[in-house]
């Protein structure tokens, strides 16, 4: 069985628009070639698909499902004025971003929307009836304070044992980069005594449900 994401998908994840390493995206694909056949992986910051490709790239291969939850609004910094606004992908009817069209064609074009499933709202809306185990869950939404909090309140809990929470852009040295993904997420993580760190590869943290079940409070 190959490990790596076939060419064509690694051309399709090359070309999408976004945020994500390759090195960090191959751990995705590793961590869900591992995890998927226990049950459904979660992403929590879709944005255009780039890492949505890594994770389908994956289910592809083992089989599985991958759910991606956004309300395609875009982050704080995304915003026109913000370092990372991308002003082809504000809507010009509503003058808001809009990131769901390109997602969909970057999904369609990769060929996997079978594998892929978008769901659209705020994270913690669509979290608050959110029941099912997850095999693999990756945080990588909001990175204010507040969005960070709310996804950490929301959806670590569902984790399932032995299933692994991946966090993305984790700066321990706030040279690197912005606090809540580190502070608001991953510490807590660890200090739940839920999770265990397992995997560190540039701005990912891996860490594995060590104790308790999906659905326990962490
Ligand atoms: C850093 S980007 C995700 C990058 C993506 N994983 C990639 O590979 O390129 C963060 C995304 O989170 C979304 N987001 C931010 N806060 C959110 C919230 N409260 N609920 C849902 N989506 C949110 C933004 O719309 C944005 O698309």
């Amino acid at each position: 069985m190959p490990t790596h994401l076939s060419a064509d998908l690694l051309a399709h994840a090359r070309a999408a628009k976004g945020f994500m390493p390759e090195d960090e995206g191959e751990l995705l694909h590793r961590w869900a070639r591992v995890r998927l056949p226990h049950g459904p992986a979660l992403e929590v910051g879709t944005y255009c698909g780039k890492s949505a490709i890594w994770l389908g790239g994956a289910a592809r291969e083992v089989g599985g499902t991958v759910f991606t939850v956004d309300h395609h609004r875009g982050s704080e910094e995304n915003q026109a004025g913000w370092e990372h606004h991308d002003e082809t992908l504000v809507d010009p009817a509503l003058g808001l971003m809009d990131t769901l069209p390109t997602f969909r064609r970057t999904i369609h074009a990769a060929g996997l929307e079978e594998q892929v499933v978008a769901v659209v709202g705020r994270s913690e809306t669509v979290g608050a009836w959110w029941r099912t185990p997850l095999s693999l869950l990756f945080i990588d939404g909001g990175h204010g304070v507040e969005p960070a909090r709310a996804d950490f309140r929301t959806w670590p809990r569902w984790v399932e044992a032995d299933g692994v929470l991946v966090v993305h852009d984790v700066f321990p040295d706030p040279a690197d980069g912005g606090r809540p993904p580190y502070e608001d997420i991953y510490l807590p993580a660890l200090a739940s005594g839920a999770f265990s760190e397992v995997e560190v590869v540039g701005s990912m943290r891996v860490l594995r449900r060590t104790s308790g079940d999906a659905g326990d409070p962490v």
